[in-house]
């Protein structure tokens, strides 16, 4: 650090002279990210209120209060009439509670069975509780293959994890099936709905086929389900929601250094953004469950002109057709890396994976970025004679 302190404007001047290279959500040529620009009025509430920490609940009490209700307002998006659970820094946390509530509920066993498509984060939350990972294959539909789960369940197994919304191609998991499988062998259910949870409960009423995830199935203990993806919610908010208060029970610590004596917490952190907080209640009520129909509506639709696009495009093929708005491209004759390539040179960003190249339309892609995507990318195909 340096001795004295420069002006302010200095500091801004450099700090805009460094960001500028980075791209922003508004300018649609982000199709790799599951996080969006946030919300004009969330992000006014989120620094309106910048100061509150929801961790201290003798300090701001209505925050921890107002959490409570934001946990309600997404229990019932989620069918759960008596949720429990936090906001938290994102997905990952929200994974790393939900397993950790499951190992001290299933003493003594170790073994959490989890599907290929389960997001990184799951696999460190197993590595950090010191449990056994069972990673699980697909089958043809990218979906958990059930008869593997089946085969894997032993005495030692404590939980299953099913996605729904999985990272690489948007797909949900037949939680159904799980939930039987938990409720049969006694075991925990975690749902990782970290980018479906504010997706699927909009499909369902814009009426498309999606399977059920949440917890009108009777097996399912814990789901992900994060503001700061498509909720819209500035970073960091992440969503862990229980069943009910017993399970956050088991993890719960007392802090006795509070303003008028000790109060409770069950998340990672003790200290905890209470702007986002706030953010996600005031989005929530400003929304309503319509706002965010309207969105998954769009972001459908513009999905949809996409798929219309790629399939014209010969020597390009969808992985699958998209259950949600991430969809899957691959090829068997084309390099895809040179695709990527090519289209990073026009300034379009998208993910790279081993078998496919994957976008995600959030609602900072508009129909017309799609468009002038798909001429870039059949300009491409055409200019490297791919086609
Ligand atoms: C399905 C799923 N779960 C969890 C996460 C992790 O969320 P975060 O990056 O907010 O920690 C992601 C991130 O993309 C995800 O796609």
């Amino acid at each position: 650090m340096q001795r004295k302190g420069l002006l302010k404007s200095y500091v801004f001047h450099e700090l805009k002279e460094r960001l500028k290279c980075e791209p922003t959500y508004e300018s649609g040529m982000i199709l790799s990210s599951m996080c969006t620009k946030p919300h004009k009025f969330a992000v006014s509430i989120f620094t309106k209120f910048i100061e509150k920490n929801v961790g201290d609940a003798t300090l701001f009490p209505k925050v921890f209060e107002m959490e409570k209700e934001v946990v309600k307002m997404i229990g019932d998006l989620l069918s759960n009439p008596h949720p429990s659970g936090h906001i938290v820094s994102g997905g990952s946390e929200g994974n790393l509670l939900a397993l950790w509530v499951a190992r001290k509920m299933k003493k003594g066993k170790n073994k959490v069975i989890i599907p290929k498509s389960a997001h990184v984060s799951l696999r460190r939350a197993i590595d950090i509780l010191n449990l056994k990972l069972v990673e699980v294959n697909l089958n043809q539909n990218f979906q958990v293959n059930i008869n593997e789960v089946k085969r894997a369940i032993d005495d030692k197994t404590l939980a299953l994890v099913g996605v729904a919304g999985s990272t690489d191609l948007g797909i949900i998991d037949p939680i159904d099936e799980l939930s039987e499988l938990a409720s049969t062998h006694d075991l925990y259910l975690h749902v990782d709905a970290a980018f479906g949870g504010f997706v699927i409960p909009f499909l369902k009423e814009l009426g498309y086929k999606v399977n059920d995830f949440d917890f009108r199935l009777k097996g399912v203990d814990s789901i992900t389900i994060d503001p700061h993806k498509m909720g819209l919610c500035p970073i960091p908010a992440g969503g862990i929601i229980f069943r009910n208060e017993s399970y956050l029970n088991l993890i719960k610590e007392r802090i006795p250094y509070g303003a008028y004596g000790e109060f409770e917490y069950a998340t990672i952190t003790s200290t905890r953004s209470g702007a986002a907080v706030l953010a996600v209640w005031a989005l929530l009520k400003h929304f309503g469950f319509e706002g965010y129909l309207k969105i998954v509506r769009k972001c459908m639709r513009v999905t949809e002109a996409l798929v219309e696009e790629i399939n014209e495009i010969k020597g390009l093929a969808l992985m699958t057709p998209p259950i949600m708005n991430i969809v899957g491209i691959r090829s068997e004759n084309i390099d895809l890396h040179l695709i990527v390539n090519e289209l990073a040179k026009r300034g379009w960003f998208i993910s790279y994976l081993p078998t496919h190249i994957r976008l995600v339309i959030m609602p900072h892609v508009k129909l017309w970025h799609i468009k002038r995507f798909c001429k870039d990318l059949k300009e491409i195909v055409k200019l490297h004679k791919f086609d």
